[in-house]
């Protein structure tokens, strides 16, 4: 690993231009997962910045009950606590600024262009580069915390037969399923043919990630420009909630992060949760 690739708590902290985002970090060679880490330290009472990374996990979380999988040393495995003052509803402001903040990085960093998926997936060249875990504490009705835990797949060459991938795959997948789900993946080496070095990667993110951060407690709501940055608007959708499907054109996000659809009857219909196939692409 050339030594500017090189990530310990020493290599983070050097030169970061934060206050104190990433200022306290906890590093781990293999831990399960960071968001567990992370949501046991917001418990204890660790201050907000605090951020959790990994080199490896042994039981990396995905949304809706996924798993996350990463070769050892290839991506960045991080999760960061905040204490926004924020109703429970309105977490998902912070899962949009820490994706912005990623999109910032990743385009600061490289010659990619990244844009987002609803609702937390981070796309290069229209495949899945990294996507994001939100993890809340609320207590009596007020949000405690927010733990933002992002994967983002970087020195992973896809081209290589790895039975390991990075993706969010369920527990139960086939290796055919792998596969398919490796074929919608890819990663920044995949995507410009060259390894990236993740400390500048990583640096730049917290220090995006601090900057919008004052900036939405000061007032500031992100989903302007999350909105701005989603490769899902105006694209007819197909959404599968725990529920049902609901197929439409997705025309906007609200405040909230919230998907708005507008299905073939007229009615539009606003989702909080679920997963997104694009029906038709731009
Ligand atoms: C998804 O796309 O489903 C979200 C994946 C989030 C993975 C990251 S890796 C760091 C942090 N720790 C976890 O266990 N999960 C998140």
């Amino acid at each position: 690993m050339p030594e500017e690739d090189k990530l310990s708590i020493e290599t983070i902290r050097r030169n970061l231009p934060t206050g104190f985002v990433g200022q306290r970090v906890i590093y781990y060679e293999t831990i399960d997962s960071t968001n567990r880490v992370a949501k046991e330290l917001a418990r204890g009472g660790a201050p907000e910045g605090t951020l959790v990374i990994a080199e490896a996990q042994t039981g990396g979380r995905g949304r809706l009950k996924r798993q996350w999988l990463s070769p050892p040393g290839s991506s960045l495995l991080v999760s960061l606590l905040f204490r926004p003052k924020l109703a429970p509803l309105q977490a998902a402001r912070v899962t949009m600024l820490c994706s912005l903040a990623i999109a910032d990085a990743i385009e600061q960093t490289t010659p990619l262009q990244a844009r987002l998926k609803w609702p937390n997936d981070i796309l290069v060249q229209g495949k899945k580069a990294g996507g994001i875990l939100t993890e809340l504490g609320v207590h009596k009705d007020r949000l405690d915390f927010v733990v933002v835990g992002i994967g983002l797949n970087v020195n992973i060459a896809f081209q290589d037969e790895s039975p390991v991938f990075a993706l969010d795959a369920a527990p139960d997948t086939s290796q055919a399923s792998l596969s398919a789900l490796a074929d919608r993946s890819t990663s920044l080496l995949a995507a410009t043919g060259q390894k990236v070095p993740r400390l500048p990667l990583l640096q730049r993110f917290l220090a995006q990630a601090e900057v919008r951060y004052l900036a939405l407690q000061a007032g500031w709501r992100p989903n302007d420009e999350w909105s701005e940055r989603l490769a899902t608007l105006g694209q007819e959708v197909a959404i599968t909630t725990p529920d049902e499907v609901i197929a439409g054109l997705a025309e906007g996000v609200d405040a909230d992060g919230a998907l708005l659809v507008r299905q073939a009857g007229g009615k539009l219909v606003r989702i909080i949760a679920g997963d997104v196939t694009l029906r038709t692409t731009a």
